[in-house]
C-alpha cells in the first residue's frame, strides 16, 4: 500500500516540496498546558508512569501545532530504572540515579527480558496514542542509545564531559562492556514492545555521542546502534529507525551505511548546507535548527527555518530542532517557524 503518512514516506527517502515537521520536546515545559498536566500529575515520572496523562501530554502539541509526528511521552531513563537502577528527579536539577560502579552493582540488574512489568504503562500509552492520533500523524516510540543510557546509570546524573563512564571504560572494560550489552539487548525488547503497542518509527537518543572519539565512536556509538537496528529490522522489517548521535560532527558522514538506520538525526553545531553534501547524499536527515530561536524569534528565527529548509530541498528531510525545545521557548514562535516551513 502506498504510503499517506508524511513522515513515513520521508523515511522512505521521498523528496517533499514541503518537509514534515515536528519537534525534539515537543511536550514540555514551554506549554502551560504541559505544567497544569504536569502538576496534576504530581511528578515528572509519575506523569511518564500514568498512561492517560502521558497521552494527554503527547497530543498537547499534536492539537495546538498539527505536528507531522508524535513522539511517545516517556524519558530514557525509564530503562535503567526497569533494569533495577533506582531513578528519581531533582526539579531544577534533573535526574539521580544509584550509581553503577562495580561489577556488584552490574549483577544486581534485571535481564532483558524482564524489562516488561515496570514498562507496561509506557506500552499503554502507545496503545492509547496508537488510537488517538489523527490519520496523518505518525507515532514514534524512542529509546536512548546504550553510550548515553549508560552515561547516566554509571554517574548517577548528568555530567558536563561524561567523565566517570569515560574511567570506568578505560578501567575495567570488561564491566563496560558488559553493561552496554546489557542496555543494547533490553532496549531491543523495549523498542520491540513499543512497536507491537502501535509505534510507526522509532528513534535512538544518543545526546552524548560527540564525547567518543576516535575508535571509541566507532565501539560504543556506531556497534550498538548497527546491532539494535539490524536485531529490531529482523523482527519489525518495515518499521524505520531515526539515529540521533548528537555532536558527532565528521562522524555523521557514513552513519547512515554503518549502522542500517533510516535517517540520521542532526544537530545544531552542523551548516545545514554542510549536512546536506556529506550527510543527507547517504539517506534521509532531520534537523536542524538551534533551539535557541524559539526563545528568541524575530526575523532571525524566520531566516534560518527558511535557509534550512531550502538546504536540504534536493534530499528526504523531516524538519526538527537540532537538540530539545527549551522551557523558556515563546510558544508562538513554535507556530512562526511552522508557517515558515509549510508556507515558504
Ligand atoms: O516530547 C518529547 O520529546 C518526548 C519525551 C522525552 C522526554 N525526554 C521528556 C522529558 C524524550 C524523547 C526525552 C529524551 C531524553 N531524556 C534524553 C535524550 C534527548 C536529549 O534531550 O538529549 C535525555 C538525555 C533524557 C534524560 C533527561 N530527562 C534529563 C537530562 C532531564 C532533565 C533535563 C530537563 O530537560 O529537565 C529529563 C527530564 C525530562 N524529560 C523533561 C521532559 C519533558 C522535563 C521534566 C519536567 O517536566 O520537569
Amino acid at each position: 500500500m502506498a504510503q499517506t503518512k508524511s513522515i513515513l514516506r520521508a523515511l522512505a527517502g521521498e523528496v517533499q516540496e514541503i518537509p514534515p515537521i515536528w519537534m525534539m520536546r515537543q511536550a514540555g515545559r514551554y506549554l502551560p498546558e504541559y505544567r497544569a498536566t504536569r502538576e496534576k500529575a504530581g511528578d515528572f515520572l509519575s506523569l511518564c508512569y500514568n498512561s492517560d496523562l502521558a497521552t494527554e501530554v503527547t497530543l498537547q502539541p499534536i492539537r495546538r501545532y498539527g505536528f507531522d509526528a508524535a513522539i511517545l511521552f516517556a524519558d530514557i531513563l525509564l530503562l535503567p530504572q526497569a533494569l533495577g537502577a533506582e531513578l528519581w528527579f531533582v526539579t531544577g536539577e534533573g535526574p539521580r540515579l544509584s550509581p553503577l560502579t562495580t561489577q556488584n552493582d552490574f549483577d544486581r540488574l534485571a535481564g532483558p527480558q524482564d524489562i516488561h512489568d515496570t514498562l507496561a504503562p509506557v506500552y499503554g500509552t502507545v496503545r492509547n496514542l496508537a488510537s488517538a492520533l489523527p490519520a496523518q500523524t505518525t507515532l514514534i516510540g524512542f529509546a536512548g542509545a546504550p553510550w548515553t543510557v549508560a552515561t547516566y546509570m554509571i554517574a548517577g546524573r548528568g555530567t558536563p564531559d561524561q567523565g566517570p563512564a569515560h574511567a570506568l571504560k578505560a578501567e575495567n572494560p570488561a564491566l563496560f562492556d558488559a553493561l552496554i550489552e546489557r542496555i543494547s539487548a533490553a532496549t531491543v525488547e523495549y523498542l520491540s514492545a513499543q512497536i507491537e503497542a502501535g509505534a510507526e518509527c522509532v528513534k535512538l537518543f544518543d545526546s552524548w555521542a560527540g564525547s567518543l572519539k576516535g575508535e571509541d565512536f566507532d565501539r560504543y556509538a556506531i556497534a550498538p546502534t548497527r546491532r539494535i537496528v539490524s536485531e529490531l529490522k529482523a523482527r519489525h522489517p518495515d518499521i524505520p529507525v531515526i539515529a540521533f548521535p548528537r555532536e558527532a560532527g565528521d562522524r555523521y558522514i557514513g552513519f547512515h551505511a554503518a549502522t542500517g538506520a533510516d535517517c540520521v538525526a542532526i544537530d545544531n553545531s552542523v551548516t545545514p548546507e554542510w549536512a546536506a553534501e556529506n550527510v543527507q547524499v547517504s539517506g534521509c536527515v532531520q534537523g536542524n535548527l538551534a533551539p535557541g530561536h524559539l526563545v528568541t524569534g524575530g526575523d532571525d528565527l524566520v531566516r534560518e527555518t527558511r535557509r534550512i529548509v531550502a538546504a536540504f530541498r534536493k534530499g528526504a528531510h523531516i524538519f526538527n530542532l537540532g537538540h530539545g525545545i527549551t522551557p523558556d521557548a515563546d510558544p508562538d514562535n513554535v507556530t512562526r517557524m511552522i508557517e515558515a516551513v509549510r508556507g515558504g
